[in-house]
């Protein structure tokens, strides 16, 4: 890996955080044996992850209401590119489910058998980069930014960890015929959770009643999952993650207390540069 600073490193043309995972890791992606029924959560940073993940893991469990089962979210769908602890996933049970933050040129080739899913969520990036700089200044992990005008540059330069969120969108829209994939929003969560839930079970082949769907839901609100210490990191150590702080608001176009009007304009101007012919429209506030 090569060190860009004290924080990041780059990898096959991949920003990682310094400490979260090596090269052969990554390398051995590419012998990873795929099955049918694995499923993956793909997104960048501050998309909205942990937040998918609650939902589909609530899907896959909603044939089992027994709460008292120890494994947090995190357990149970593990990081792909993040060895942690046994990464050896070939004695887990189907379906296996992994999230990750990779381009599409680093993930399992198998998957492009298209027979495994993914789920990518994508957030408006105005959005993403705010919730991005607050990130950084509570996981001991990132650099704390010198400023918000500071971080917008790396951000918008790539120079941050999982590199440009232009990229990422970009990538992952331009090979997605090659996959078996269902693209998401955050936003769309946000304005209608309930379709966003029936979607994602769609796509996984689950049947839910009206009683799981509403269960799935309410545990999934910013207000719940807040309270749920399996979901909300909380049991991420202290000394690596502010407790408390991975669900931070929960909202459509927080971007407009934090950006300038200068800032905007340059923002608009590279977003129109970069994504003139990207069809997704994002939306960008809360009407
Ligand atoms: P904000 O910082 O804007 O509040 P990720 O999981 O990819 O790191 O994304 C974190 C973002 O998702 C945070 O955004 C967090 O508040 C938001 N989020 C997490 N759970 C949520 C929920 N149940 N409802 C709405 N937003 C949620």
């Amino acid at each position: 890996m090569e060190k860009i600073n004290d924080y990041l490193c780059k990898y096959k043309g991949h920003i990682f955080l310094v400490g979260m995972t090596t090269a052969e890791h990554i390398d051995s992606l590419q012998n990873f044996e795929i099955r049918d029924s694995d499923v993956f959560l793909v997104t960048y940073p501050k998309s909205g992850t942990i937040w998918a993940q609650n939902i589909i893991l609530s899907i896959f469990e909603s044939d089992d209401t027994d709460e008292t089962k120890s494994e947090n979210n995190l357990e149970k769908m593990p990081w792909l590119e993040f060895p942690q602890g046994n990464s050896d996933y070939s004695s887990r049970p189907s379906p296996r489910l992994f999230a990750s933050h990779l381009k599409p040129a680093l993930m399992p080739p198998g998957l492009k058998d298209k027979k495994a899913k993914i789920v990518y969520v994508a957030r408006n990036p105005k959005d993403n980069v705010v919730s991005y700089f607050h990130f950084s200044h509570v996981l001991v992990s990132l650099e704390t930014p010198k400023s918000f005008e500071d971080f917008l540059q790396q951000y918008l330069a790539g120079n941050v960890g999982a590199s440009s969120w232009f990229d990422h969108i970009q990538e992952w829209h331009t090979h997605r015929d090659e996959y078996n994939i269902l693209f998401l929003t955050y936003e769309d969560m946000v304005m209608d959770l309930r379709s966003a839930v029936v979607k994602i079970a769609q796509f996984l082949g689950r049947d839910l009643s009206e009683a799981v769907l509403s269960r799935i839901i309410e545990k999934a609100t910013f207000k719940n999952m807040k309270k749920d210490c399996k979901a909300n990191y909380e049991f991420i150590p202290e000394d690596v993650l502010q407790k408390g702080t991975f669900l931070r608001k929960g909202i459509i176009g927080d971007w407009k207390n934090n950006f300038t009007v200068a800032q905007n304009e340059i923002f608009d101007k590279v977003y129109q540069e970069r994504m003139k012919d990207f069809p997704y429209k994002f939306i960008w506030t809360m009407t």
